[in-house]
This record gives structure tokens, sequence and C-alpha cells, in this order.
């Protein structure tokens, strides 16, 4: 089996990026980048900037892609948001499975239809498991179901990448998908305890203590719009599903050293991004406060919020990056610089080591600003390297 891939959602490339530090041997048949709303596609652009462009439709809206056009592949991954993917029953005389419009998970479902991708590796927010809060585990319980009738068993796992050894707190859901009918589906033989904590996918890429009990519940898969209308369930942070049949538990890692923001700080840094005469605003910012406010219906009410860290511990490793980091907004990064002594802001350098990325990785030619949202968006590429060394031994194997 080659080692061809298909990136979807593609952003900069961290996917791509993480495989290839890993191999040459990987392959990125196609790929998919489009920014909703922008007539400038920078995060496109950069990729292609890296890797050259491979043919028609890599810079357009993926629901407007014929998915028959796609290249064959065998494993597709891509990060994609946690949306509602809930499903009504079709009208009387329609089939399949209408997903709301606009929903990227529909997108992923037929494409793994039209091309029966043997491996799936995604990437989402660690929410993804707990959505919607109104009827907790639905959206991924309507995945799963939508795996088992492929064909798919499913492993997953909540990493957090400072867990092992990254320079960031990034907790994110990892979905790894087979097809039943490759060795790897067959040769998993184990039980569903055994593949979450020592043998699977991410049981031997990330590994983990396990001391908790193991829930298990089986999904009416073959009524997606029925299981969608009522499905409820607690998934833990590692699990497991094979026809249906999901097994989760929740799973402590086995930490390793991080490495501190400090071990990534840039040296003589630019006035520019330094705070200056802001600090009061900062400090405002960042501080708990109580601040009467009056809702639109003229409720008046107390908005309350607690303190975070001011300044960001730099012996630490780096809080979530989010799309906002270079915005006036609490979850942005304000460091003291350890040379200076002065408040700054972090670099679009130390952004993109923070994620992994070489450095100047963005700097094809956007805009200082998004530089950070490309960054925001990105995943931690170690994370995936990481994965890739287990992916080139399956798909050897095959
Ligand atoms: C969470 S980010 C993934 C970033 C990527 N993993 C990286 O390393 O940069 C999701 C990406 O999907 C893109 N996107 C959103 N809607 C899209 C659509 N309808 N078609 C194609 N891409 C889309 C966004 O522009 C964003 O770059």
């Amino acid at each position: 089996m080659q080692k061809t891939v298909c990136e979807l959602f593609a952003g900069v490339g961290g996917f791509r990026l993480g495989l290839e530090k890993s191999s040459p041997e990987w392959n990125t048949v196609w790929f998919s980048q489009w920014e909703p709303n922008r007539t400038k596609q920078w995060a496109h652009d950069c990729y292609v900037a890296h890797w050259g462009d491979i043919n028609k439709y890599t810079g357009v809206d993926i629901s407007l892609v014929p998915k028959n056009s796609i290249p064959n592949h065998n494993l597709l991954v891509g990060g994609f948001p946690c949306q509602d993917y809930s499903v009504a029953r079709p009208l009387p005389g329609s089939s399949g499975l209408e997903g709301k419009k606009g929903v990227l998970w529909w997108q992923i479902r037929d494409i793994l239809v039209a091309k029966e991708s043997p491996f799936v590796l995604l990437e989402n927010v660690d929410r993804l498991l707990k959505s919607p809060a109104s009827q907790r585990g639905r959206d991924f319980g309507v995945m799963l179901a939508c795996l088992a009738v492929l064909g798919y068993s499913v492993e997953w796992r909540v990493i957090n990448a400072a867990e092992y050894g990254a320079g960031q707190r990034r907790r994110r859901t990892f979905i790894f998908a087979y097809k039943n009918d490759t060795c790897y589906g067959r040769q998993l033989i184990d039980s569903p305890q055994q593949i979450i904590a020592e043998t699977g996918f991410f049981a031997t890429t990330f590994p983990v203590q396990c001391k908790e009990i193991f829930k298990q519940i089986t999904l009416d898969y073959q009524d997606i719009p029925g299981l969608s209308s009522v499905f409820e369930f607690d998934f833990k942070n590692a699990g497991y599903m094979k026809d249906g049949v999901v097994s989760t538990t929740r799973v402590t890692p086995i930490q390793e050293e991080a490495i501190p923001l400090r071990a990534l700080l840039e040296q003589d840094v630019t006035e520019k991004y330094y705070l200056g005469n802001k600090l009061e605003k900062w400090k405002f910012l960042k501080g708990p406060k109580k601040i009467n406010r009056t809702s639109k219906d003229g409720h008046e009410y107390i908005f309350s919020e607690g303190g975070i860290a001011f300044p960001d511990s730099i012996d630490l490793p780096a809080r979530t990056m989010l799309t906002s980091e270079s915005s006036v907004n609490r979850s942005t990064h304000i460091i003291q610089d350890p040379q200076t002594k002065k408040l700054r802001f972090i670099t679009p350098i130390e952004a993109e080591r923070i994620q992994g990325f070489d450095d100047n990785w963005t700097n094809t030619g956007m805009p200082e600003k998004f530089r950070y949202f490309v960054m925001g968006n990105a995943l931690v590429v170690p994370m995936v390297t990481r994965m890739a060394r287990k992916l080139e031994e399956i798909i050897d194997n095959e």
C-alpha cells in the first residue's frame, strides 16, 4: 500500500508537515483549504508556497468539490470544526442521510463514501465528545454511527500536547478510523480494553495508564436519524468502536517532560512587540472583574470573570493558542522578556514554534495578524509526526 494522503481543511499544512517530518515516503495527492468569507486566501497561498498546487479545486469550498474528482488515497487527514452534526429523519420517499448544509462532517462522510479511504486521521476540539450541551455526546455518537455504517472501526483519544513533550497545553480529540477489511483492522483482535490501554493506535503512540472502569454502549447505527434525536452518552477521553459497539474509559497519560515557553523565545525582539503604554489596559483585561451590565431586553446583571496569569509563565508550556492571538483579547499571550524584563507579545516566529512549525513557515506574504490567525487554527506538528511513525508501520504491513 502506498503512503498517499488527502489533506482536508489543510490550513497551512500541519498534517502534511508532520507526516513529511517523519518520512519522505508520504505523498499528498490532494488537499483542500478555503477560508469562508474571505477574498484573500492566505492559508491556501501559504500551503501552495511550500508545496505548489496540485490540480483544480484545492482552494474552493469543499462542499462544491465533486467528490469523485478527488484522487484516490490511502490516508485521509484533516482538522475540522465542532458543529451541530444532528440529522433529521428524511422525508418519506427520499433516501440517504442529509446532514445540515455547511456542516463539514458531512463533507468528510461524502468523501469516505466516494473514495473509501482505508485509513482516516481527524482532529477536533476536545469539546466534540460532549457536544451539544443539551444532548451530551450526540454529535460524536452520530459521527461514530456514520463510520460504522461505512465499515470503519474507530479509536479516539483526547491528547494534551504538553503531556507528550510539546511546548503548548493544547488539548485536542484525535480520531483514527480504519476499514474493517484492512490488515490492521483484521489483525487487531484484542479486547477493547487492551486496544484502548495497550495495543491500539493511540495507546502505542501516546502511552497511558488505565485504572478506571470501562463503559460500553451499542449504537443503533442502522437508524442514524433516530439515534440523533435521543442519543446521549458520556464519552471519556479514550475509546474504541467496532460494529457499533463503543467502549470508553478515562485514561491517564504517562507524561513526558514538556518544553517551557522560555525555550521557544526569540532573542533581541524588536520594540514593536512590546506593550509600551498599554500596560493598564492589559492588566484590566487579564484581571478579575465584576461589571454591571444591561442586557438587550433591559435586564441588569453583573458580569464577572476571574483573573488569569499575567504575564504568562515562561517556565510552563504555552497556553492553547487561539486564532485571536494577535488581537486585544485576554487569551493573547503576554510574557516578560527574559532579556529586557519588559512585557511583550509573542512574535509570529514564536507562535510557529509553539505549534512546532519551522521558523517563518507563515512568512509567505500574509500580514502579521494572519500569521497568528493561521497558527491559532493549526495543530501541534510533532504530535502528527509521532502518529506518522505508527501509520507507516501500519501501511507497510498492508
Ligand atoms: C482547524 S483548521 C485546520 C488547520 C490545519 N490543520 C493546519 O495545520 O493549519 C480548519 C481549516 O478548514 C478551513 N475550512 C473551513 N471551511 C472550509 C470549507 N468549507 N472548505 C474548505 N476548507 C474549509 C479553514 O479555513 C481552516 O483553515
